[in-house]
């Protein structure tokens, strides 16, 4: 819906926008200046081009203001806001450039914690965690195929119940677990298989999906985050293909590139080390390659 304005109103409007611009001409730092110069060009842009009411200003401080009530260190709401407006997905790609087949990255997501536990290779990381066991495997190497031994990898996922140990109030360490690569680049654990779960939306960000007619639901994934000496650090997921939600996820950080082939077992199949799951379980490849670091 595009309306028209005299042009003395038009030249009003460019009048202020330039004044602000200029206010910053004296910023000491050229980034600073840039980042806030052009900040100025595009909210204005935004303001002119849908004729911004007094009331939606008004509902749009409430809005943020409300995402600043709820955020606190442990509820981070507009790093939320950032990922269903696709906004962090696109930070994340600008900075994390194609180079070679490098794998891709997406959104960190708030439930990461420094410190998980270590485990050995062939470990499970699910320590009691509830859900299908899923044998994950794969290797990290670098754009020229060459491995990359003890490169380490942290994983850590939500339960069956779509919860991450940390939205529990009893203090468990469940479902995430770090392990590095053996000397042929080599590694496995055993996981989980991932479930679809919903962003937490009980505050301001999850009023705006409903508004929208969005759902908060994230494609089901099994995180990972991949660090070694003189490469590029890795945080992205694997995704289920074939998965309910898949391309819908809340926050866009699907990649054709990272939907993998869960295949699922019987519980009497053999399972790759002899364990014995006590049910269904399903494997999973997951073959990394770090970038290397800039
Ligand atoms: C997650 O993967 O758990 C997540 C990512 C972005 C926002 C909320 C949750
Ligand atoms: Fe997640």
């Amino acid at each position: 819906m595009t309306r028209t304005v005299s042009d003395e109103q038009t030249a009003r409007e460019q009048a202020l926008i330039e004044t602000v611009v200029a206010s910053f001409a004296e910023t000491p730092d050229p980034r600073l200046r840039e980042l806030m110069q052009a900040l100025v060009r595009h909210l204005h842009a935004f303001v002119r081009e849908v004729r911004l009411t007094e009331e939606e200003w008004d509902a749009a401080i409430a809005f943020l203001t409300a995402v600043g009530h709820i955020t606190d260190d442990k509820r981070q709401e507009f790093i939320l806001l950032s990922d269903v407006l696709g906004i962090s997905m696109q930070v994340i790609g600008v900075n994390n450039e194609a180079q070679g087949d490098a794998t891709e990255a997406t959104v960190f997501g708030p439930f990461f914690i420094e410190d998980a536990p270590e485990i050995p290779i062939g470990g499970d990381m699910a320590f009691g965690a509830s859900g299908e066991p899923c044998w994950v495997s794969g290797s990290v190497r670098d754009t020229a195929g060459n491995p990359i031994p003890g490169a380490r990898i942290e994983v850590w996922e939500a339960d069956e119940d779509g919860f991450y140990d940390v939205q529990y109030s009893d203090g468990r360490t469940a479902a995430r677990a770090h392990l590095f690569t053996n000397d042929d680049g080599h590694y496995d654990f055993w996981g989980l298989t991932p479930t679809p779960y919903p962003i937490p939306h009980d505050g301001p960000v999850g009023a705006m999906l409903e508004a929208v007619r969005r759902s908060p639901m994230r494609a089901s994934h099994l995180h990972f985050m991949v660090t070694a000496p003189g490469y590029r650090r890795l945080v992205t997921h694997i995704f289920v293909r074939g998965d309910e939600i898949g391309w819908k996820d809340t926050v866009f950080g699907v990649k054709e590139s990272l939907i993998k082939d869960f295949h699922r077992h019987a519980a009497e199949e053999r399972t790759p080390d002899g364990r014995q799951p006590g049910g269904p379980w399903s494997d999973v490849r997951f073959d990394i390659v770090l970038a290397p670091a800039e």
